[in-house]
C-alpha cells in the first residue's frame, strides 16, 4: 500500500500544508549594521522564495505568520515599515501568483488595517479564489487566543438565535468558525532563528504538527533550508495519540 509517497518517484510525499513563524529579520538586520527594516526587506525575498520552493515540492498550503496581533507593540515606525511591504508584496506579486495559479486566504483580523490594505488583501482573495496551485495563506494581525475567542462568540450568537443547538457544538463545527474554515491542519510547523516557541500561531489547528526549529534567521531561509525541514519531517513518527506499530 502507498500511502506517504509518491507514486510516480517512490519519495515521500510533502507534507500537504507546512506554516512558517518567519523570525530573526531584525537580528539578521542587527548583525550586519543595518536597520530593521533592511531585515523586513529581506524577509520578503526570503517569503518569494519560499513560496516558489512550496510550488515545486507539491505542497498543497503553505501559511506564513507575516504579523501578529501582539506586533502592534512595536515601534510605530516598525509598524508602518511592515505594514508598507505588505502592500508592496500584494500590489507587486499578485500578477505573478495569479499566473502561477496560487489561490490567496488571509487569515487574523485583517479588516482592521487601513483601509488601502483591506481593499488589496479582498482583491487577491478574489481574483485568485478560482485558482488550483498552491493555497498560499497569510496570516496577518493575527493572534490564535483572538481566534478562538472570538469563534466562541459568534457560537454563542449562533446558539442564541437558534440557528445552532448546543449539540451541534463538536471540534468539527468549532474549527468551521475559526479563520482557518476549510483550509486543513498544518502537517508541519516551522520557525526560524533558533527561538522555539509557537508564539500565539495555530494554536488549534498545530495540535498534531510536527515542530521543527531552525537556528538560521528567516532572511536566510532558502529552497533548501524547506527541502531540510521537509527531510526532518519525514524522520518524525506521526503518531496521533496512538502508539507505534
Ligand atoms: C520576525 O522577525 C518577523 C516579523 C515580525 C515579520 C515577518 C514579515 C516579513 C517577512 C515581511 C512582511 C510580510 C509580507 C507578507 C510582505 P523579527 O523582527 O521579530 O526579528 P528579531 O526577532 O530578530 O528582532
Amino acid at each position: 500500500m502507498v500511502t506517504n509517497t509518491s507514486l510516480k518517484t517512490g519519495a515521500p510525499s510533502p507534507p500537504r500544508h507546512i506554516a512558517i513563524i518567519m523570525d530573526g529579520n531584525g537580528r539578521w538586520a542587527k548583525a550586519r549594521g543595518l536597520p530593521r527594516v533592511a531585515g523586513h526587506q529581506r524577509g520578503v525575498d526570503a517569503l518569494r522564495g519560499v513560496v516558489e520552493a512550496g510550488q515545486e515540492l507539491g505542497i498543497d498550503y503553505l501559511t506564513l505568520y507575516a504579523f501578529s496581533s501582539e506586533n502592534w507593540k512595536r515601534p510605530p515606525t516598525e509598524v508602518d515599515d511592515l505594514m508598507g511591504l505588505l502592500r508592496l508584496y500584494l500590489r507587486r506579486e499578485l500578477r505573478e501568483l495569479h499566473r502561477n495559479g496560487v489561490r490567496i486566504r488571509f487569515i487574523g483580523e485583517w479588516r482592521r488595517l487601513a483601509l488601502d490594505i483591506v481593499k488589496l488583501i479582498e482583491d487577491a482573495e478574489q481574483t485568485t479564489a478560482g485558482n488550483m496551485g498552491l493555497t498560499l495563506v497569510i496570516a496577518v494581525n493575527y493572534g490564535s487566543h483572538s481566534e478562538i475567542v472570538e469563534a466562541s462568540r459568534r457560537i454563542a450568537a449562533a446558539v442564541i438565535d437558534g440557528s445552532l443547538t448546543l449539540d451541534e457544538i463538536n471540534e468539527t463545527t468549532f474549527a468551521g468558525y475559526l479563520y482557518t474554515v476549510g483550509i486543513p491542519n498544518p502537517d508541519l510547523v516551522i520557525r526560524t532563528s533558533g527561538e522555539q516557541r509557537l508564539s500565539n500561531f495555530l494554536l488549534w489547528q498545530a495540535c498534531y504538527a510536527e515542530l521543527v526549529f531552525m537556528d538560521l534567521l528567516w532572511p536566510d531561509f532558502t529552497k533548501q533550508s524547506l527541502e531540510q525541514a521537509v527531510d526532518e519531517f519525514h524522520r518524525r513518527e506521526r503518531r496521533y495519540g496512538a502508539t507505534s506499530g
